[in-house]
C-alpha cells in the first residue's frame, strides 16, 4: 500500500461581497450578534449566470492542478463534495469533468456536507493506496445564498452561510511517512433532522408543495445551540484519534484545519487542544460556513499564506450534518 499526498491546492469564491450591514437591511439582525455569536464579517454570494457549483469547483481545481504541475487530461478520477449540486440529479461531478474537458474518467459525487471534503479526500486516498488511480482531484463547492431564507425566520441559519469552492490534487505519495497518513470517518443518523433541508424530499408523495414553501421547509434548519454542543465533542475526539493512530500529541501539530463553522467552536478546540492561535487556521470573518469547501477553501488559503511548510504535520477537521464527523493528519 502507498500512502498518497496533496501535490496541489486551490480555491476559487465568487466577487460579490455581503457584509453583515447588508444583511440588517433583508431582516432583523445587527453586525454586532453576527460578529460576537459567529466571528463572520462578511460572506460571497455566487453571481447568477456566472458562477454555478461545478464552474467553482472547476476554477478551484484549475488552481490545484497548477500548483500541482498536471493537466486536466492527466486525472484519473474526480470526486466531488457538495450539499448544493447544480442539478437535483446528474451531480456536479460530471458537470466539472464537461467544464474540464475531460471525458470518460469517473466522476464520483459525495453528500456528507460539512464532513463532505474530508470524506470525499478519504475516498480518493483509498483509490491510490490500492494503485487503481494515480491522480485524483478532490473538489468541496457550494452555492448556499439561493437556498437560503432571508426573512427574520431563517436569520439563525441564513448569516452563517456562503458560497465558495476548494479542491486537492491527490498523487502518490514517494515515501509512505509522508502525505495522508490516516483518515477517521464517523456519523449518527440519530441527529439527521436537527441541521437538515428536508424538502423537496422523495418521501412525499408530492414533492414539492406550496405549503413546504410557505412553511420554510424548503430551507435549511439547523438546532444551533444542539449541533454546536456535539461539534465542541466530536472535533476534538476526531483529532485525537488521528494523533493517536499516528503515535503524535496536540503539541506535534504544526497546523490544523478545521472547519468553518463558528469561530467560537474553533475557539474551543484550540483551547482544548492547547494550541496557539497561529497554528490554527480560521478564514470564517471573510467567506462565513461554505460546508463542504471549507476546509479545502482554508487549507488552500494557509498554503497561500506560507503557513504550512513541507515536512509539517497538518490535521484536517470536520464535524455537521447527519451528523458526520472526520479528520485527516497530513505530514505535508
Ligand atoms: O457547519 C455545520 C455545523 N454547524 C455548526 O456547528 C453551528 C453550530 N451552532 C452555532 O454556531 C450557533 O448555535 C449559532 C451561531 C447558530 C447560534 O448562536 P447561539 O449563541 O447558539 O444563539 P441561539 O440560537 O441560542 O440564539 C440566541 C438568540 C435567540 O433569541 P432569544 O430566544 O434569546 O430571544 C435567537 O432568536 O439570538 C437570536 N438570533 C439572532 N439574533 C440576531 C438568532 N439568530 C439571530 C440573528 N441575529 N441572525
Amino acid at each position: 500500500m502507498r500512502n498518497s499526498k496533496i501535490a496541489g491546492v486551490g480555491h476559487y469564491v465568487p466577487e460579490n461581497i455581503v457584509t453583515n450591514k447588508d444583511l440588517e437591511k433583508l431582516m432583523d439582525t445587527t453586525d454586532e450578534w453576527i460578529r460576537e455569536r459567529t466571528g463572520i464579517v462578511e460572506r460571497r454570494y455566487f453571481q447568477e449566470g456566472v458562477d454555478t457549483t461545478s464552474n467553482m469547483g472547476a476554477n478551484a481545481g484549475r488552481n490545484a492542478l497548477k500548483m500541482a504541475n498536471l493537466e486536466p487530461s492527466d486525472l484519473d478520477m474526480i470526486v466531488f463534495a457538495t450539499l448544493s449540486p447544480d442539478y437535483v440529479f446528474p451531480g456536479s461531478g460530471v458537470l466539472l469533468q464537461r467544464e474540464l474537458g475531460i471525458k470518460e474518467i469517473p466522476a464520483l459525487d459525495v453528500r456528507n456536507q460539512c464532513s463532505g471534503f474530508v470524506y470525499a479526500l478519504s475516498v480518493a486516498d483509498q483509490f491510490i493506496k490500492t494503485g487503481m488511480y494515480n491522480n485524483v482531484l478532490v473538489v468541496g463547492s457550494e452555492i448556499h445564498s439561493s437556498g437560503l431564507d432571508f426573512s427574520t425566520r431563517g436569520r439563525g441559519v441564513s448569516v452563517i452561510f456562503g458560497d465558495g469552492a476548494g479542491a486537492v490534487v491527490l498523487t502518490p505519495s514517494e515515501s509512505n511517512e509522508r502525505g495522508i497518513l490516516s483518515t477517521h470517518l464517523h456519523s449518527d443518523g440519530e441527529f439527521a433532522e436537527e441541521l437538515a433541508t428536508i424538502d423537496p424530499g422523495s418521501n412525499k408523495k408530492e414533492r414539492l408543495t406550496h405549503q413546504m414553501i410557505d412553511e420554510g421547509t424548503i430551507y435549511p434548519y439547523m438546532n444551533g445551540n444542539m449541533v454546536f454542543k456535539h461539534a465542541v465533542t466530536r472535533f476534538p475526539e476526531v483529532i485525537e484519534e488521528a494523533l493517536q493512530k499516528n503515535g503524535y500529541q496536540a503539541s506535534d501539530i504544526d497546523m490544523l484545519i478545521p472547519h468553518q463553522a463558528n469561530l467560537r467552536i474553533t475557539s474551543y478546540i484550540q483551547q482544548k487542544m492547547g494550541l496557539p492561535t497561529e497554528k490554527v487556521m480560521s478564514n470564517i470573518h471573510k467567506y462565513g460556513n461554505t460546508t463542504a469547501a471549507s476546509v479545502p477553501l482554508a487549507l488552500s488559503e494557509a498554503v497561500e499564506e506560507g503557513r504550512i511548510k513541507e515536512g509539517d504535520l497538518v490535521c484536517l477537521a470536520a464535524f455537521g450534518s447527519g451528523f458526520t464527523w472526520a479528520s485527516a493528519l497530513i505530514r505535508w
